[in-house]
């Protein structure tokens, strides 16, 4: 990778530095970090030798630009540095709703990749949407995230608002799932401490197992239901009328609405 310049590095950003540091994709020599208040990944990158808040001639030698600023922000982050960009600096793009043709007119025409990631990247367990039309802009978004995760590329725009809602949004709906778990747990009687230490502890081992066997979902959730036992009767509710199904459509198109008014 040549050098790289991240507009805003907290927590999405910090995640990144740590999974491509990881990887060994990015050396912080390559980097360099404008945010007024970087995040403690992006401190460390510094205090390891990436630029913090470069010159415009540093910002010049920039090959990939990652606008990682909040949405609402990222008209003034790109506005900023546009002019001190080289002519063929390639824009990739994590903020959430923004159409890549918006981003591409503030960056004076440059390519421009979109790209809705995930958390985990930081521990190369990462999951990214991708929608470039630019080549030399979708093979960039390719190196930088497959080193972090898996990429998965979408043919057409309008669906990085559904991919947000499934992907970009969902490691907080499984928090949500598992903060609920445990207070269930509690309020079954468990003392708290068991109830935390139960659920965590089954929630990060069955999503291991899903990922490591390969097998569908539905059947995993099948060798765990005996006909008429205990996993049964809970999944008569979860799954139910009112149950997981319609809850999390109803979720996912709150999420893809929003995405399309943060891009509006
Ligand atoms: N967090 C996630 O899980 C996640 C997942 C997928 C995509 N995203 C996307 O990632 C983007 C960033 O989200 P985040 O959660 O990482 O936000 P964040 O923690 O608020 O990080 C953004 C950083 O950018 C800084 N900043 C603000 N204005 C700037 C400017 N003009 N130039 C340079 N830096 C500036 C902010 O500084 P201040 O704190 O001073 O404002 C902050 O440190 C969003 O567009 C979001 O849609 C996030």
């Amino acid at each position: 990778m040549g050098p790289l310049l991240m507009l805003g590095a907290g927590r999405m950003g910090g995640a990144l530095i740590s999974g491509w540091r990881r990887a060994g994709l990015l050396s912080p020599a390559d980097l360099m970090i404008r945010d007024p208040y970087p995040g403690d990944e992006a401190k460390a990158a510094i205090a390891d030798g990436a630029r913090h808040d470069p010159d415009l001639s540093a910002m010049g030698q920039a090959e990939t630009v990652l606008l990682a600023v909040k949405p609402q922000l990222w008209r003034e982050a790109a506005g900023e540095v546009s002019q001190a960009l080289a002519a063929d600096a390639v824009i990739v793009s994590i903020a959430a709703g923004v159409p890549a043709a918006e981003i591409s007119k503030a960056f004076g025409g440059r390519a421009v990749a979109r790209i809705m990631p995930t958390t985990a990247a930081a521990i190369g367990q990462g999951t990214a949407s991708l929608y470039a039309t630019d080549p030399a802009a979708a093979a960039r978004a390719q190196v930088l995230f497959a080193a972090v995760g898996a990429v998965v590329e979408l043919e057409d725009e309008e669906l990085m608002h559904a991919a947000t809602a499934v992907s970009g949004s969902a490691p907080a709906y499984l928090y949500a799932f598992v903060e609920a778990l445990e207070a269930a747990g509690a309020a079954a009687g468990l003392p708290a401490a068991s109830a935390q230490r139960l659920a965590r502890a089954t929630i990060a081992g069955a999503a291991a197992l899903l990922a490591d066997s390969g097998e569908e979902p539905a059947e995993l959730r099948k060798q765990v239901t005996s006909p008429g036992g205990t996993t049964q009767a809970a999944l008569e509710v979860l799954m139910g009328e009112g149950g997981l199904g319609p809850l999390l459509e109803t979720a996912v198109a709150a999420a893809a609405r929003r995405s399309r008014e943060l891009g509006a």
